[in-house]
This record gives structure tokens, sequence and C-alpha cells, in this order.
């Protein structure tokens, strides 16, 4: 509803339909109801033990007081570091790093740093909910691609080139994505980088790549995740986007990071500091030194996690698709599945409930079996057609989850 005192800006911001599902699921559960949550982005997992005792020891030590904006020089040159050597992103300095409140933060400050009102920011969708309010807030223009699951959600190079106007000036990669849990291998994303690089020689020399990162850890099957920023041609104009909320298990930390090389870097990083400044400062000031522990000494740590990953990953694919008239591709990163339900539109629950959209098929399910999962509404383009199933969870509930999507398949007439 718009309020005249509000502003435009507020007035326009379109509320999250998929939060509806997920207060409808809390208050249930509140209520003692057995429900099954498959809605959570986060791992279900703790925070690793030397992760908690940096921060822990940080706070008895007296690191209380304010941080630098963009974080202390040992967590920069962490973050530096660690872009360097397991992304092989050169030339990369602290000044070129930005830590803020989890990545979503530096996404935000990045549209802001980066955009003028109409200026277009391409985005393939489906796509995690929060790009595209993100932009309309920087008064960008979203330029949306089409992708759909018979071709795991990815665009073509030729897809990318037709996109290009003279007014594009971010485009966003997000590999492995969320929601569509597939990801871009090295030569698909290469091939999207040459194009990049052709269209910012002629038709769009201001094209900037945000490349959000924050799954390229959890990643199944042997395959390899490339950086863009690791690519020659683009790499002055790829800003890299990460954090700590997946692959540590640290969503509640609120970590994440921005960073981008040579001398657009610097001023990027620059005007990511006079955002940040006039904002939030920095994060927590006990959490810096946490921040190094986790780039420099946990990746064992992490490797256990993505391996129960991979297990829930090759569970769940194998039994959705005993599901009839349930279509995904096999899921390749992260930790969602992005399943196209349509074919269950036109029919009712046994709650009455009429599914004509992928909202109504959550609520039904939700309704009937107890079952949360995300509506793909959000997401953008073939989303309406499709759930999304978040496996951070163990392996009985995914047993139990997708017993229950069965029999609410079964019973639909
Ligand atoms: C694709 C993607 N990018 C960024 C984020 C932001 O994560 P955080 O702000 O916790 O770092 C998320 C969180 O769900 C995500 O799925």
């Amino acid at each position: 509803m718009s309020d005249p005192l509000l502003s435009r800006r507020a007035n326009e911001l379109k509320p999250s339909a998929t939060l509806a599902v997920a207060q409808k699921a809390r208050q249930m559960r509140a209520a003692g109801e057995d429900v099954l949550a498959f809605a959570a982005g986060e791992p279900d997992f703790i925070t690793p033990e030397p992760i908690r005792e940096a921060a822990k020891k940080a706070l008895d030590d007296g690191l209380t007081h304010y941080a630098p904006t963009l974080g202390t020089p040992g967590a920069r040159q962490a973050v530096a570091d660690k872009l360097g050597s397991e992304n092989g992103i050169a030339g990369l300095t602290p000044q070129h790093v930005a830590i803020g409140v989890g990545g979503k933060h530096c996404l935000f400050n990045a549209f802001q740093a980066l955009l003028d009102p109409g200026d277009e920011v391409i985005l393939p969708v489906p796509s995690w909910v929060s790009y595209a309010p993100q932009v309309q807030i920087a008064g960008g223009k979203v330029v949306e691609i089409q992708t759909s699951g018979e071709s795991g959600f990815r665009m073509t190079p030729d897809q990318l080139r037709a996109a290009i106007t003279p007014k594009s000036r971010v485009l966003v990669i997000n590999s492995p994505s969320n929601p569509c849990g597939t990801m871009y291998s090295p030569d698909e994303l290469r091939a999207l980088a040459a194009v990049v690089a052709e269209m910012a020689a002629s038709t769009a020399p201001r094209l900037v790549v945000i490349t959000d990162e924050i799954y390229e850890k959890i990643i199944f099957g042997g395959r390899e995740h490339l950086s863009m920023g690791s690519i020659d041609s683009i790499a002055d104009r790829t800003i890299t986007i990460n954090g700590l909320s997946k692959a540590y298990a640290m969503t509640g930390w609120r970590v994440g990071y921005a960073a981008c090389p040579g001398e657009f870097g610097l001023s990027f990083i620059k005007a990511m500091d006079r955002i940040q400044s006039q904002m939030t400062s920095g994060i927590p000031t006990f959490i810096m030194p946490a921040i190094e522990v986790a780039l420099k000494e946990c990746s064992g740590h992490v490797a256990k996690m993505v391996s129960a990953f991979e297990v829930r990953a090759q569970l769940i694919d194998r039994r959705l698709r005993e599901v009839p008239g349930v279509e995904f591709p096999s899921p390749e990163g992260a930790f969602y599945v992005f399943a196209d339900i349509s074919a269950h539109f036109g029919k009712t629950a046994p709650d009455g409930t009429n599914i004509s959209s992928a909202m109504t098929f959550a609520e039904a399910l939700l309704n009937n079996q107890k079952m949360a999962v995300v509506p793909g509404e959000d997401f953008g383009g073939c989303g309406d057609r499709c759930i999304r199933i978040s496996y951070a969870c163990d392996e009985d509930q995914i047993n139990a989850g997708i017993d229950r999507l069965a029999s609410l398949v079964s019973s639909l007439s």
C-alpha cells in the first residue's frame, strides 16, 4: 500500500512475496506444528570452532572500539591474499578490498557507487531476489536475460551480446547460482568474458562486471570454479563479491567483501569507503581477527561441509526425480534445487487451494503437507513456474520432505 508520507522510493519497492510463506511457516511452527523447512538460504552447520574462538579472544582482548570503515589492514590483506592465491586475481592490495556487512551490503554499495539514473544493469534471470531491488534503489534499470531449466539456467554469449547497449553499466554474474543451483563452466565464463571485452571496446565502454561468487566453494562432481576477475581481458573492469556466510557457515556474522584490481579498483574502493562511512561504518571490530582465521586456517572445515552438501545434492537429485511433474537440472553448486512444477497448474489441492502459480503451489504444500519451500516468482523470468528447495538440512529431512512433496502431488485432482 502506498503512503503519501513515505518517499516514492519506499512506496515503489516491492515487498518480498517469498516472506509470506516463510512467515506462515514460522507461525505454524510456533503453534507446535511439524513443519519441514526447505526455505532457508543458509547452511545448517555452526561456524567452525577456530573462527568462534578468534572472535571470543578478540572480545576479551578489548577489540571493542570502532574498526576502520573497510576493515583492518590485516583482514583486508587476508582477503587480497585469498583472491590472489585461490582465485587467480592479480595485483590486489588491501586498498583494492572493501569489507562490509555481508555480500548483500557490498552489492548494495557497489550499485550505489556505479549507477546513475537510467543506467542499465544486465541481469540473467531467474536470479537472487535482492539484485533487482538494489539496482532499483540506485536508480538503475534492470535488463533481464531469460534463461531456462533446459539450458541449466545459463545465458549464451549471443544473448549477452544482444542485451548490451551504450547504456549498459553493469553485468551481474552469479555462479553457482541462487536460486538455480547450477553454474557456468570455465569455458562458458571465458566465452561470456570475450563478449564483455568486445562490447566494452565498442558499444559499451563503461561496462563493468559484478561477479557474485558467494557459493564458489560449494560445488559438486569435481566441477571447477573460475573467477571472472582472473580473466585478463576483463580483470580491470571486474568487481568480485564474496563473503564468509555460506562457505564458512557464518550467515549471522555478516561478513562480505568486494574487490577490484587496478586503477579503477582503487577509485571504486574509495567510493565504497565514502558510501559505507556515511552508512554503517565498519563491521564489528572483534570479527576482524576471525576473518583472518577463516580465510587462512579453515579450508579443512569448509571441505567437510561441502562434502556433506554433495551427499545431500545427490540424494535430492535422485529422490526428486521420482516425483511426477517436477522438472529440474541436476544440482551443480550452492544448496538449492530450482524445480519447475508448472505441470500441476490447473489442479486443486485437498484443502481446496487452486494451483495456478508457484506461490499457490507453495501454499498448498505448506497447508496440506507442512513443507515450506520458496515460490519462484521473486526470482524473475521463468521462476514463476518454479519452487526453490534449499537442501541445507540433514538427509532424514530431505527424505521426509520429498515424501511429503510426492504426497501432495499424488493428492492433486
Ligand atoms: C547469490 C547471493 N549473493 C549474496 C548473498 C548475500 O549473502 P550475505 O549478505 O550473507 O553475505 C546471498 C545470500 O543469500 C546470495 O544467495
